[in-house]
């Protein structure tokens, strides 16, 4: 049909010939850039959300109208008719989740006229991802990840790179978006609409929207990019200038035998809205964003208006109009030679004022959905790590075309990634559809955090036995205890020689058991056949890339140790102390809270305190928190009652403390005998709501270091970012919302510090947090709100599980890990066990009989034995690709000056981590490799900055990579990309 209705058009329309009364008027449609007047760029574009208030396929046919009329295909089929009516006009599409739903469909002649519009410019690709992904909630690998995916689509159909980042919606923006995934993909500029009013407000009267923005410290002025935030603060066209069939802005009426003439009016209104917006813009050209969300369903009437703007405008003369692109837009600002301010740090966190009736004082922070939908959060997070080290084994064992392959997984997860998806912003059946997705590509033990895990739950006393394959995805040796649930007693754990190693069997707590049997109940449907009675813990040490065997089986006793608990009553006098090893936490015997944290190998003794509370949605009709907007109305520390009850259980490994903080707030808190850092293991819900108040859970730190209103949060797991409460360093910031208006996205961690002692807190998904007060750390765990935000998803963040007929609140559980070091020295503990909370071992259970007794290849690393990778270097990507070439990704950890030893030039031996293979040609890549870096550096733009000398970007980068040699040197928080060749003659694992 499509194929048809474009052909039809081909055939029909010659040029832009429109028949008024019986005489053909043509529209002048032809110009470009005229110096010395004020340019209109007109923009056409479309903004196609990769699901919000209807899924992603939902969007693309057209379906369930009626939560939103919104058809993509509708979109790209109106549009190449449009476009070939007349070859002045030009279009942006940049969601290659729906292009590529769409080219999948298309004909052979459309397929060929489509890359016509694109050679010619017609039509352009920018963004280019999978979709336009979210900033805040979302990592860098997995930015990177969904932005190739794209990118490469785009390259293998239409043989083009994409030179434009178009950032419009999400709901702030961040520095690695500017310097990664703006800069080091080759894009020229960065174009988007959401910042803070205030900063706006500040930036429109200096004329300072446009900047260039130094995304990193570390990188400089060698990884900066132009960039705009849009002077309305939205992605649509000025009032009065909607086009879509059913808007009610004023057609241009240019009939004269008509009523309602309007030429002269509407040119008027065009005039105005154009000076306006060049009154807070530099230089004579200024961009008109034509289009908003899902529009061009039918794109004639925008092009059939624009053209006719752009005929009278020109014939009128005060200002020049034309087709543009951002492209087109990017090229004149950077032809006018100028120099441009500097933008450091980020655009968090983003803020609206509204200015309903009398409350125009109303303050409506985005923060809330830094943690709204932690579930998904969570598990977004799980597979962005199995992602990277399934990409890994696909290569080791050759990529299978027949499949199973990584290829729905990457899709899931590019998806995932889109500013409705992993920001939990989106209606409950869509965040529904992201969570399938995703589930379809994965195949580890997916309950294992509830205790769930039919392949470890077999009965070892009758003659079994079950082999553990533990691998490990990081570039150095590993060693880190392995948890799974088992049903037998009398265990064994030993290794591939047959030794016989360390372990521990502590017992399920009834808790978890009824959270279990819910649970399982709840996604498989049936109930589960075995109750596990123990943790089985052991310590699994693998080597880099590569993974080693590990054997339980059951003997007459246990070798393992069986942990007794014991609990606490509060009756006890002093404190008790917790730990195996060097860290000792302390906790008081009468009220039993954590009270002292003592770490005996660095000499910290800190006292402390760890608490939760909750703040109380907002429920003002003007402005609730919801999924968007963290609204708080008072805080209300969560009480444990007089004497919390303590159970802990001491092991040779690693003990464990259990408190019931209230009925709906379990944690257990790990201290292992060979980690210097506390595990935090949360388990919050349902939240109550029966008061009938939403309720937004947070946990805070409290020790009494003085770090002076100042902490760090990371940029999308990246580099930290200094922040100051109640302080922004581009404007003096008016304080409304002293703690909605001070929370900072966080993904890898958030830590503050004195002039002795530093604090770490890093977490294992997207939360909110921020430092409210001197000393403390507060991260938002979990949030239930029992109203609408109005930012238009129209659903109360109202998360619920359903099991057995009964519903209730959804229950969130989830890691995170405290640490203190000496002032200077936190750093290496935040990038090197980052990288393991990101990337856990993966494990692969068999079950074998008794007489069986090993594998053939009991452990294996695909690098040399003598080798592993530099401390602050970690691989990002190794994946086959379709045409048998490897990509590989090698990142930098440490920021310029982060730590004293691994804030320098690091070297990889590519030669030891392959051992086993030949490498024939090895070619650096733009970050997202669809471009030679060296292509991608020679077409860079070179953008000067204000007040600074023009001194060229030579910030320090590795050197070339000698062919022979293989030797890839990175600088501080460099990442680089290679395609790499190897022979064909496969050595075999
Ligand atoms: C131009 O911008 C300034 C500063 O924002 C403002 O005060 C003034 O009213 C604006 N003028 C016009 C014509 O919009
Ligand atoms: C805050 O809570 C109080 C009741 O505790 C209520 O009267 C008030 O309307 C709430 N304000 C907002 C803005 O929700």
């Amino acid at each position: 049909m499509a194929a048809f209705r474009v052909l039809a058009a081909v055939l029909s329309v010659c040029c832009v010939c429109v028949l008024v009364e019986g005489k053909f008027m043509v529209y002048n449609t032809s110009g470009g850039a005229v110096s010395g007047k004020l340019n209109v760029h007109l923009v056409a574009h479309t903004h196609d959300d990769v699901g919000w208030l209807k899924t992603v396929d939902q969007y693309y046919v057209g379906s369930n109208n009626s939560i939103q009329g919104a058809c993509v295909q509708n979109v790209l089929d109106s549009l190449i008719p449009a476009l070939l009516a007349d070859k002045n006009r030009k279009f942006i599409y940049v969601e290659q989740a729906f292009f590529q739903r769409w080219w999948r469909e298309q004909s052979d002649l459309v397929k060929k006229t489509v890359k016509k519009l694109v050679s010619s410019g017609q039509l352009e690709f920018i963004n280019g991802g999978m979709c336009m992904h979210d900033e805040a909630a979302t990592h860098y690998i997995d930015m990177i990840d969904q932005t190739t995916l794209g990118h490469w689509y785009i390259k293998r159909d239409f043989n083009v790179t994409p030179r434009i980042g178009w950032q419009i919606d999400p709901f702030g923006h961040s520095a690695v978006q500017a310097y990664l995934l703006g800069a080091e993909v080759g894009f020229d500029a960065l174009y988007f609409a959401r910042i803070d009013y205030q900063d706006r407000a500040k930036r429109s009267g200096d004329k300072k929207l446009e900047v260039i923005w130094q995304g990193s410290k570390s990188r400089g002025s060698s990884s900066q990019i132009f960039a705009d935030a849009f002077y309305a603060g939205n992605y649509e066209p000025p009032t009065g200038f909607y086009y879509e069939v059913n808007d009610d802005s004023p057609v241009v009426q240019d009939d004269m035998d008509l009523f309602d003439y309007n030429v002269q009016e509407r040119v008027n209104a065009f005039v105005a809205a154009a000076i306006n917006q060049a009154n807070v813009t530099r230089s004579n050209h200024v961009m008109w964003t034509m289009g908003t969300d899902f529009k061009y369903q039918y794109a004639h009437t925008w092009f059939r208006n624009m053209d006719k703007l752009i005929h009278y405008v020109n014939q009128d003369g005060r200002v020049n109009a034309f087709y543009s692109t951002p492209s087109i837009y990017t090229d004149a600002k950077y032809a006018l030679d100028e120099s441009w301010p500097l933008k450091s740090d980020d655009y968090f966190p983003n803020v609206i004022k509204l200015c309903i009736r009398y409350a125009d004082r109303i303050n409506a922070y985005w923060t809330g959905y830094f943690t709204s939908r932690p579930a998904i959060k969570g598990y977004v997070r799980v597979l962005s790590g199995y992602y990277l080290a399934a990409r890994q084994l696909e290569f080791f064992r050759g990529r299978n075309k027949s499949g199973p392959t990584t290829d729905s997984l990457a899709d899931a997860m590019a998806i995932a990634q889109h500013h409705d998806a992993v920001t939990g912003t989106e209606k409950q059946h869509v965040a529904n559809d992201y969570a399938k997705r995703l589930s379809i590509g994965y195949e580890e033990c997916p309950l294992l955090n509830i205790s769930y895990c039919p392949a470890t739950e077999v009965d070892l006393s009758v003659g079994k036995k079950l082999a553990v394959l533990v691998y490990n995805p990081l570039g150095w040796k590993r060693t880190a205890v392995v948890r799974i649930p088992v049903i037998s007693e009398n265990l064994i754990v030993s290794d591939y020689t047959g030794k016989v190693i360390l372990s521990q069997l502590l017992p399920i707590v009834n808790a978890s058991i009824s959270k279990r049997k819910f649970h399982a109940s709840a996604y498989t449907g049936g109930s589960p056949s075995s109750t596990p009675k123990y943790w089985l813990a052991f310590t699994a040490a693998v080597p880099p890339l590569g993974f080693s065997t590990y054997v339980i089986s059951s003997g007459q006793s246990s070798a393992s140790t069986k942990l007794i608990p014991k609990t606490f009553d509060g009756s006890q006098t002093g404190g008790i102390e917790v730990g195996p090893g060097s860290l000792k936490l302390i906790y008081s015997g009468t009220d039993g809270k954590l009270t002292r944290y003592i770490n005996g190998k660095n000499s910290v003794n800190i006292s402390l305190d760890q608490s939760y509370s909750y703040y109380v949605g907002s429920t003002d009709e003007l402005q609730a928190s919801g999924a968007y907007v963290f609204r708080p109305n008072g805080t209300y520390p969560i009480q444990s009652g007089e004497k919390t009850p303590l159970t802990v259980f001491r092991g040779p490994l690693y003990d464990e403390v259990h408190q019931t903080i209230n009925p709906w707030i379990y944690q257990i808190t790990r201290v292992y005998k060979d980690k210097e850092h506390a595990e935090v293991e949360f388990t919050v819900g349902p939240i109550p709501i029966d008061d009938g108040n939403g309720k937004e859970i947070v946990t805070q730190i409290k020790t009494k270091i003085g770090n002076n209103k100042t902490f760090y949060t990371d940029s999308n797991g990246r580099d930290f970012l200094e922040r100051i409460r109640d302080y922004r360093t581009d404007w003096d910031l008016q304080v409304n919302q002293p703690i909605a208006g001070n929370y900072y996205p966080i993904n890898l961690g958030i830590y503050l510090k004195d002039k002795s002692t530093e604090m770490s807190v890093l977490v294992d998904r997207s939360v909110g947090g921020s430092s409210i007060v001197d000393g403390e750390v507060e991260i938002m765990l979990h949030r239930r709100l029992l109203h609408d935000d109005g930012r238009g998803v129209d659903e109360a963040l109202n998360e619920t599980v359903c099991a057995l007929d009964t519903c209730s609140g959804l229950t969130v559980q989830g890691n995170y890990y405290l640490r203190f070091d000496p002032l200077g020295e936190g750093s290496k503990w935040r990038r090197s066990f980052g990288q393991e909370i990101y990337s856990p071992f993966l494990l692969a259970f068999s079950e074998q009989d008794d007489k069986w007794t090993n594998f053939p290849t009991p452990t294996f690393s695909a690098m040399d034995p003598s080798y592993s990778l530099p401390d602050n270097i970690a691989i990002l990507t190794l994946q086959e690709l379709e045409d048998g070439a490897v990509l590989l990704r090698l990142a930098h950890l440490y920021e310029v000056g982060e730590d004293k030893d691994l804030s320098s030039l690091a070297t990889v031996e590519l030669k030891k981590v392959f051992s086993n293979r030949k490498i024939n040609k090895i070619k650096e890549m733009s970050l997202s490799a669809n471009q030679e870096r060296s292509e991608m550096e020679r077409k860079r733009l070179s953008w000067k900055v204000e007040g600074s000398s023009t001194k060229p970007a030579t910030d320090s980068r590795g050197g070339p990579v000698d062919p022979v040699k293989l030797v890839v040197e990175l600088a501080p928080m460099e990442l680089r990309t290679f395609i790499l060749d190897f022979s064909s003659n496969l050595v075999q694992y």
